[in-house]
């Protein structure tokens, strides 16, 4: 590998890299006390996101700790219902809280033309962060995708299994289309604005996307998601995008190749020779060592970690957990994660 190379953006392009690029989803956070005692500082965590500074801080801090070969822009997927107008709180220890969406007049009073400018301390931040980073390191931006999203503005919570949405999806389709088609729009101009700002790769994360079945996962999963792609690419052909479709199993076959992502995120239940067989021949992968066991640490860390680089480190593939990482991780096992995917020795 030549010294100009960017690990992440070359296993982006197709390339095996040997140790494979490593970064964690939710990288920045509680599990860092530096993080704690910035969030100490604001009222609420959605302020965290919108004072440029600080999040410019908090995406940093994890970067200063562990060799990751990537950053990610600190904001949160539901910052979008937050611009578009919906009333988004994090309630402590509760998770997010919106006024739920289920008709029309609601969707209504949603407005696209405000979003883009609630959105602009989002590319502050981007352009301090970029600032502060070596040219190895890029900066991932991203939103989530329009089903995800939609999940929380008709919920109006998190929620195990996103009945409200899929019930709204089922008897009016086109209310819901509607709401997705802002998604879309509205995604799109956010994700070029942080690529303007500096960014270097994009992930949309569609966290509830094994909800649906299989005509549903395609008509409000797959095909918003190929729409964003085509649009942001149009605009800016170069940057590569990752697709994270949790919990889609085997539909992430029919996702990779008809979204038009240039990698897919794997969630934990995934199956490593699976995916080794069935999805890396046809683009690379990131994933999916699971949350819990780098929380738990001990050998059974060691021994998963080792499965993982020996069954997808053959090809394009970026080192990541299969979802964000818990609050009670202990840094120690985090700095064991890095030791052990850079081939440092271990003790
Ligand atoms: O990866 C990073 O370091 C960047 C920051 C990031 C956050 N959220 C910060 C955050 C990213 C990429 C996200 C994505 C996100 N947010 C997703 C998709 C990925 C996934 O986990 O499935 C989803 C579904 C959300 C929505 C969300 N945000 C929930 C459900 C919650 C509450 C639950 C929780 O973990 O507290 C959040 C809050 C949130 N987002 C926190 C952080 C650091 C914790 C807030 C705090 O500090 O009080």
């Amino acid at each position: 590998m030549t010294g100009s190379k960017v690990p992440l953006l070359s296993v982006l392009t197709g390339e095996t890299c040997a140790p494979p690029p490593l970064w964690l989803m939710r990288q920045a956070g509680r599990y860092l006390p530096e993080y704690r005692e910035v969030r100490k500082t604001v009222p609420s965590f959605l302020d965290l996101c919108l004072i440029p500074r600080l999040a410019a801080e908090v995406t940093l801090q994890p970067l200063r700790r562990f060799s990751f070969d990537a950053s990610i822009v600190f904001s949160d997927i539901l910052i979008m219902p937050f611009a578009l107008g919906q009333a988004v709180a994090f309630v402590e220890g509760e998770g997010p809280k919106l006024d739920p969406i289920r008709d029309g007049a609601a969707l209504a009073r949603l407005d696209p033309v405000v979003a883009a400018t609630k959105l602009s301390p989002v590319y502050e931040t981007v352009e301090r962060v970029v600032a502060e980073l070596p040219a190895a390191v890029p900066l991932i931006g991203f939103c989530g995708a329009p089903w995800t999203v939609a999940t929380y503005m008709v919920e109006g919570a998190g929620s195990k299994d996103q009945a409200a949405a899929r019930t709204l999806a089922y008897r009016d389709p086109s209310l819901f289309q509607a709401m997705i088609d802002m998604i879309v729009e509205t995604s799109t101009t956010y994700l070029v604005g942080q690529v303007a700002a500096g960014c270097r790769a994009l992930q949309i994360f569609d966290s509830w996307s094994g909800s649906l079945p299989e005509d549903a996962f395609a008509r409000w999963c797959i095909a918003p998601t190929k729409e964003i792609v085509a649009r942001v690419k149009r605009q800016m052909p170069e940057i590569p995008i990752i697709g994270f479709p949790r919990g889609a199993g085997p539909s992430a076959v029919r996702y990779a190749s008809e979204t038009g992502v240039d990698g897919v995120g794997c969630d934990t239940s995934l199956p490593l020779a699976w995916i080794a067989k069935e999805l890396q021949p046809q683009v690379p992968v990131q994933g999916n060592l699971d949350p819990v066991l780098l929380a738990a640490g001990g050998p059974e860390l060691d021994v998963r970690v080792g499965q993982i680089l020996a069954e997808l480190g053959r090809g394009p593939f970026i080192f990541n957990l299969g979802h964000g990482i818990l609050p009670d991780t202990p840094i120690a096992h985090v700095e064991r994660l890095v030791r052990l995917v850079k081939g440092d020795s271990v003790a």
